[in-house]
């Protein structure tokens, strides 16, 4: 994905700009071939635009030669990188999944976006992170009728227990209908509600180092048809994540996880995109290998999400001894958490590719990672979950740049996941990413 030719000519505009005998009209260091007027021109015609979040983290890294690299790049040009993937729209301050969401990913210049697919009882698919989280990402138990629906209905927070509250709402409790008929709201971590009201219908509230400022307006709910009229007339492409489903299978006795998987295929193909323009993601095996069996054109770029680290004890050694394996059966991408693809080298203090990324670049896999923007302030528990391996090597949120560029630039993967799309642009545009 590094074109040297890009990083070559990004160079050279900035190595050339105080040299430029005739300042342009809209200022100096403008690339003619890049520009027209003021307005960037990336191929999806969208003119990006990045926010003060990229510069801030750029500020904020001690010195360094890739901090220097960064600050090279901060006058642009920027535009839609297929390096930088929309992680559920952009919920670090856009309630996820939502129609508002996903058109501030493509501002901030994302070249893919991502639907996490879930079933309606009416069959229909739509655009949720999990089966079953509509208590926490929706307004659904503001809707007395719908949460009369949900497969666990509310019980509010006990205090004298300490017990949470608790719903479980499934996409699969109520129709695509009444699907559409909810507001999407940020996702909520603690469920301290005493009542449905309290939170606008979703129990837990919001991380304060996220915002409800978009969530007040009722930000829409999508469907997966939805979502591809959007993304698709914004010129820009997919990736769709059969979410592994939390009711039995076969759902209502005859739908299968087979029929699951193909209704996928068939919306983008009913949609008439082509299978190139689309990355299918599942942490289920079975739903790759169904993919490339039956819709190797879409099987060909399917993503093996790789959890199993989390899972068991053992689970890091043995996804890094399966990676061969995966790959002979043909899969030809695979995509673990950011914390399985870097190690911290102690002895130089350094921020290093795993075992794991060695294994899976010798195996010939191309190599995808999930979710930068996703953490909080890294200066709390060196960033958590995504950031365990090397918590010890992380100290401040600009931080975050020296583990993206060793994912980019050591592990050599292909494409990143954010939930905030510009910061993954704005390096992927410095480096010549495209
Ligand atoms: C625009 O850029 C091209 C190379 O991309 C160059 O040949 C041409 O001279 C440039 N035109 C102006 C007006 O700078
Ligand atoms: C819900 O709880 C809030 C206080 O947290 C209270 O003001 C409100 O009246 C309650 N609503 C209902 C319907 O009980
Ligand atoms: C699946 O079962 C439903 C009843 O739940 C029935 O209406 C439908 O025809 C069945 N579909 C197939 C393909 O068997
Ligand atoms: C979308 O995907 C196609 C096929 O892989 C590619 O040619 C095109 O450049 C991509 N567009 C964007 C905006 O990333
Ligand atoms: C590096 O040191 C930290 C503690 O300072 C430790 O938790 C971690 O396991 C070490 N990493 C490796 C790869 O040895």
């Amino acid at each position: 994905m590094l074109s040297t030719t890009t990083l070559l000519f990004v160079s050279s505009i900035f190595g050339l700009a105080t040299a430029l005998p005739a300042p342009t009209p809209w200022g100096s260091g403008w690339s003619n071939g890049s520009h027209q007027g003021n307005k960037p021109v990336s191929e999806s015609g969208i003119n990006v635009q990045l926010g003060p979040r990229p510069y801030y983290l750029i500020n904020d890294m001690s010195e360094s030669p890739l901090k220097d690299k960064l600050e090279s790049c901060t006058e642009g040009p920027f535009s839609t990188s297929s390096f930088s993937i929309s992680h559920r729209g952009a919920p670090l301050m856009f309630p996820e999944h939502s129609r508002q969401g996903y058109v501030a990913a493509a501002r901030m210049g994302a070249g893919i976006i991502e639907c996490d697919v879930s079933f309606t009882s009416d069959r229909e698919l739509v655009c949720r992170h999990s089966n079953c989280d509509l208590q926490y990402t929706t307004n659904l138990l503001a809707h007395p009728d719908l949460a009369a629906k949900c497969s666990e209905p509310f019980v509010p927070y006990d205090p004298a227990t300490g017990t949470p509250a608790s719903a479980k709402c499934c996409t699969s409790d109520i129709t695509l209908a009444e699907f559409k008929s909810l507001c999407a709201e940020m996702e909520a971590t603690t469920f301290d509600a005493i009542n449905t009201t309290e939170y606008s219908g979703r129990i837990g509230s919001t991380p304060d180092w996220r915002t409800n400022m978009y969530a007040y307006s009722c930000a829409e709910t999508m469907s997966l048809k939805d979502q591809i009229s959007l993304v698709g007339s914004m010129g820009l492409n997919f990736t769709a994540e059969a979410k592994t489903p939390e009711v039995p299978m076969p759902f209502q006795g005859n739908y299968t996880q087979e029929d699951f998987a193909q209704q996928i295929v068939d919306t983008f193909v009913e949609a008439n995109i082509d299978p190139t323009r689309v990355w299918l993601q599942s942490f289920l095996p079975d739903d790759i290998y169904y993919w490339i069996a039956n819709d190797p054109a879409f099987g060909e770029q399917a993503i093996y999400l790789d959890e199993r680290a989390d899972l068991t004890a053992d689970g890091y050694t043995t996804a890094v001894a399966s990676l061969p394996d995966i790959a002979a059966r043909g899969v030809n991408i695979i995509s673990p958490s950011i914390w399985m693809l870097v190690t911290a080298d102690n002895a130089t203090g350094k921020i290093v590719p795993s075992s794991y990324a060695i294994a899976a670049k010798a195996a010939g896999l191309e190599i995808i990672t999930w979710s930068f923007e996703r953490s909080g302030p890294l200066e709390i528990e060196g960033g958590g979950y995504y950031y365990e391996s090397v918590a010890n090597l992380i100290e401040r949120d600009g931080d975050e740049f020296i583990v993206i560029d060793v994912v980019a630039r050591e592990v050599g993967a292909t494409k990143i996941f954010a939930d905030w799309a510009a910061t993954i642009t704005y390096y992927a545009n410095c480096f010549g990413l495209e």
